[in-house]
């Protein structure tokens, strides 16, 4: 993290944090991916593959939204009667949730707390029966690793823990394609790139032996998205679309093709003893 070197055309050091960034943005985030097809298939993938189903029947479950942002996932959770705590680093990011789920009566089902998911100190050891971490917090805080270990620690024995990151194959590759080996190489060694503030990729492997290291055991990968990547408008059409989601959606687990993923997330579940 120490080598970064990114200059604008005065000299000056352009690299904002991630927070700054989200403060920054946090106010046009949600438009910035409004009407967009491959978002409507990342969303379809995450909520049927990675969210929907490993949220239990009973309503008093009490979930984790770490780097919850804007509480795109927090507002559906809420909505079906559970309590979310909704954390994240930029307190911009929470203000635009708030107003959201002011709007739509739900705060009474939500807690809105500032955290850095590298240091969740505010909550206890074993709190949340679900925790979820969608959207690549982890791939933008400053330590990774940590994060893993702390998304497990505040999670019970037993539940389940969702984590979606940036895949550090497809990077790899656009780096490549853009006639720049010496990149393809850094990025294949030290995982961190920096694009509007500092990224790390995940290997799948990497994601996988992280989380097992940390006491959980590895239901599944999904890839979002495999095969709309770089389809851009052909998405609009119609048919294309449907053809596209049924193939996503039917293909999305199949480990071999995790490598092709521009996001993995990994579906897994706290060790009982
Ligand atoms: C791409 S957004 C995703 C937000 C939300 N989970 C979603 O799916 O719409 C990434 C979020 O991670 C948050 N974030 C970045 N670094 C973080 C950190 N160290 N701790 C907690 N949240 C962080 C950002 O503020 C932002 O809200």
């Amino acid at each position: 993290m120490s080598d970064f070197s990114v200059f604008g055309d005065e000299g000056a050091l352009l690299v904002l944090t991630s927070k700054e960034w989200h403060d920054l943005h946090a106010s046009d985030y949600d438009a910035s991916y409004e009407g967009k097809k491959w978002v409507e298939i990342y969303d379809r993938i995450t909520w049927e593959k990675t969210i929907e189903p490993y949220l239990s029947r009973g309503k008093n479950m009490s979930i984790l939204d770490a780097g919850g942002g804007t509480g795109k996932w927090t507002i559906p959770m809420a909505r079906l009667g559970y309590h979310v705590t909704l954390a994240d680093i930029s307190e911009k990011m929470l203000e635009m949730a708030k107003e959201k789920l002011a709007r739509e009566n739900l705060l009474n089902r939500v807690s809105i707390v500032p955290a850095d998911v590298t240091n969740m100190d505010m909550f206890r050891d074993e709190s949340f029966g679900f925790v979820l971490c969608e959207g690549d917090p982890l791939s933008y805080c400053t330590n990774p690793h940590q994060g893993i270990r702390e998304l497990v620690r505040v999670a019970k024995k037993g539940s389940f823990i969702v984590a979606s990151v940036d895949n550090l194959y497809p990077r790899v590759l656009w780096s490549i394609r853009q006639g720049s080996l010496d990149q393809a190489t850094e990025l294949l060694r030290n995982h961190w790139t920096v694009r509007e503030f500092p990224m790390y990729f995940f290997k799948p492997s990497e994601l996988v032996q992280e989380f097992e290291q940390s006491g959980c055991t590895v239901e599944k990968l999904v890839g979002k998205n495999i095969f709309s990547a770089g389809r851009g408008d052909l998405l609009e059409d119609p048919k294309i679309f449907r053809q596209t989601l049924r193939l996503e959606l039917g293909y999305c687990a199949d480990p071999y093709l995790m490598g092709l993923a521009g996001h993995i997330a990994i579906v897994c579940r706290k060790k009982d003893e």
